[in-house]
């Protein structure tokens, strides 16, 4: 079925910039989503430069590939997180790349697809089921983990993942609540963090929170993205550029740190007087401070509203002789 795929890409000018693309360029995409960044990518790349798509869903998949046909077998889609891209660099026999982008999340098309449980509705009587997989024939369901995880760790989620006040109060009261009856849906989550008084008096829905720690656990988002910072940076040319955008603070922070520590290379304890563990700087970082959105983007799209932009360069290891 081709269903239309609603997705403008964000900061697209800024990342081609920082993307720095010749002719010729070597691109791994990571979220090649619709392919709205990935399209650029291949204008700036023509005639012969090579985009790598990746995406764990299958639906972004075929959007992309929908509308990047034109390009030919300069496009090679593969269906797998970027925390695996050395596989799929290796399938596709290419070693180094010029440049990479990922930018983090979910698409506006997931958002919208309301069988995909990414969204809650204030109307029980639109229950969506509690999915909230990227890859919808992978691993467990957010179902799945509120009906089988501890209270333990669902407090653990709520809080570290959505800080959430009351984090505890509503993870007693799904681990009670499931015992006579497990959550399917969207609206049953909803009506216990209603009857748990989870956010009362607060300006934002307290769904949204929940929402957003559930689907990072679901999707392992983090973890995905601390192993693919890892093999990204390791897979670019010297002076290669690794453009990252994220919408979280936790991803954000992730991304900052990784650069930071790539960028200084030595890890020994600060007060040892000589470097014993020989790592020298890998990459150079590019914006001090992310790079935002302006007011213009944000009214035209809400969703770049929260988006923060990083970029690094890969710097030549150095050996010390
Ligand atoms: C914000 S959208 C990307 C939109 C894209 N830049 C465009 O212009 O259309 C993020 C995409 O990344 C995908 N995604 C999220 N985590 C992923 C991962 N670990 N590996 C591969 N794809 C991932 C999602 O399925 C989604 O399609």
């Amino acid at each position: 079925m081709t269903t239309q795929f609603h997705h403008v890409p964000v900061l697209l000018e800024k990342s081609m910039k920082y993307l720095s693309l010749a002719p010729g360029a070597v691109v791994l995409d990571g979220t090649v989503g619709g392919g709205g960044h990935a399209e650029s990518i291949l204008e700036r790349t023509a005639p012969n430069g090579i985009l790598i798509g990746l995406d764990v869903d299958q639906d972004a998949l075929n959007a992309s590939r929908r509308r990047l046909k034109v390009h030919g077998d300069r496009v090679h889609l593969i269906q797998t997180s970027f925390r695996k891209l050395d596989r799929a660099l290796d399938e596709v026999g290419i070693h180094r790349l010029d440049a990479v982008l990922l930018d983090l999340g979910v698409s506006s098309h997931q958002l919208d697809s309301g069988q995909r449980g990414f969204r809650f509705s204030e109307s029980e009587s639109e229950a969506t089921p509690l999915d909230m997989r990227m890859n919808p024939e992978q691993g467990q369901t957010a179902a799945d983990l509120l009906n089988r995880a501890s209270a333990t760790e669902l407090q653990g989620w709520f809080q570290n993942y959505g800080e959430l006040p009351g984090s505890r109060r509503l993870a007693k009261a799904i681990t009670e609540s499931r015992e006579s009856s497990p959550l399917k849906t969207n609206a049953d989550l909803l009506r216990l963090i209603r009857e748990a008084g989870i956010g009362r008096g607060r300006h934002h829905h307290p769904a949204t929170l929940v929402f957003q720690a559930l689907r990072i656990a679901v999707n392992d988002e983090l973890g995905a993205l601390e192993e693919g910072l890892e093999a990204a940076r390791t897979r670019l040319k010297p002076g290669g550029r690794l453009v990252v955008l994220s919408y979280h603070s936790l991803e954000d922070r992730i991304v900052k740190h990784t650069f930071r520590r790539a960028a200084k290379g030595c890890v020994c304890p600060p007060k040892q007087p000589i470097c014993t563990c020989g790592k020298m700087p890998s990459l150079r970082v590019l914006t001090r401070r992310p790079e935002t959105p302006d007011a213009l983007e944000i009214e035209s799209n809400p969703r770049a509203r929260s988006v923060r932009l990083r970029v690094a360069e890969s710097i030549e290891e150095v050996r010390p002789s």
